[in-house]
């Protein structure tokens, strides 16, 4: 397996540049900062909102980099994440990043990537998508799952199918029973939101992002099966992962305190369950032969 090296970090601060909503309460903000190291697609930044009133950082995957300006999609849960997305433009924050382990994607060259992602989870994955796709690799199979309209990042799911947990409106129900163009069949924004929803011509079902999952696989044996959202998604994606045999990838999410492997806030138990593993400095990026997780 090839090792994961971690690269240079910077603390620093960083100008706030942009900020847009791109679904209910979740943001695209954009930060003009010098980093030391190129980020790469799982690896996140620790941010503080110098006005923020919480005593520690936050972290967040990165969702771009390049030419001095960072892109994170945030969603609003709580004093941190609220901070950050409404930090107006021209104030400052501060930035330690890139942190943690990428996903290898030297290992997954020449093998068709499935990617499943849902909520934020599908920040590290539309980077390691773009990588992917930059570099010439196949993406097969992108799906993202949300439980309603509102959840869809219009923008970011180009290329994506994706899966409503409810159905909108305007759709039939009933899971798995209907699929529909984006730019037909689903309201274009939920009503009074002004936000975009689905793109434009993007297939959207009702049901599991896990629902074809299986079939999926078993089309694809040689494929590599990488996971970001909520953990019951990704626990029932990744035991299909194991049952077919496929090798899995996860980025997970713990609280974090430092984001540096100290403070140990960020534990979990390693494969074997007789040691631990930070999700900060080990992962967040783990293969599931690493880690005692389904
Ligand atoms: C490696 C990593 C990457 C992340 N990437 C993103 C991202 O790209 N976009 C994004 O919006 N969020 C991301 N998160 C989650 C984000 O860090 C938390 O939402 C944020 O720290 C919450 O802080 P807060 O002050 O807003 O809320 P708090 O008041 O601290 O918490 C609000 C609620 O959320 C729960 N919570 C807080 N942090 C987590 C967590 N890590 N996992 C599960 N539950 C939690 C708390 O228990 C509480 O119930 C990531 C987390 C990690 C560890
Ligand atoms: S957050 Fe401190 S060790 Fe992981």
């Amino acid at each position: 397996m090839t090792a994961r090296i971690m690269t240079k970090r910077t603390l620093t601060d960083a100008t706030v540049t942009g900020r847009r909503e791109l679904a209910h309460h979740a943001w695209l903000i954009e930060l003009e900062v010098e980093l030391e190291a190129p980020v790469r697609a799982g690896q996140f930044a620790m941010v503080h909102p110098l006005e923020a009133g919480t005593l520690l950082p936050r972290p967040f995957s990165v969702l771009d980099h390049r030419d001095g300006r960072l892109k994170l999609y945030v969603k609003e849960v709580g004093a941190g994440s609220r901070a950050l997305a409404h930090t107006p433009l021209g104030e400052r924050v501060q930035v330690f990043a890139p942190l943690g382990r990428s996903f290898p994607i030297e290992e997954f060259r020449g093998r068709p990537v499935v990617l499943v992602a849902g909520g934020v989870g599908l920040v590290p994955l539309w980077k390691l998508r773009s990588e992917l796709l930059a570099s010439g690799e196949e993406v097969p199979h992108s799906l993202f799952g949300a439980r309603t309209i509102e959840e869809l990042p219009g923008e970011l799911l180009e290329g994506w199918r994706i899966h409503l947990e409810e159905a909108p409106p305007s759709a039939p129900s009933g899971e798995g029973s209907s699929t529909m163009s984006a730019g037909g069949g689903l309201p274009t924004a939920p009503t009074g939101s002004g936000l975009p929803t689905a793109p434009a011509g993007g297939e959207v079902e009702v049901g599991l992002v896990t629902l074809h999952l299986d079939e999926i696989l078993r089309e694809q044996p040689d494929a590599v099966l990488a996971l970001c959202g909520p953990d019951a998604m990704m626990k029932a994606a990744a035991r299909i992962g194991r049952q077919r045999g496929v090798q899995v990838w996860v980025c997970l999410e713990e609280q974090m305190a430092c984001g540096a492997g100290v403070c140990r806030s960020c534990t979990i138990p390693a494969a074997g369950g007789r040691t631990m593993k930070t999700v900060c400095q080990d992962g967040p990026v783990f293969s599931l032969d690493e880690i005692d997780y389904v």
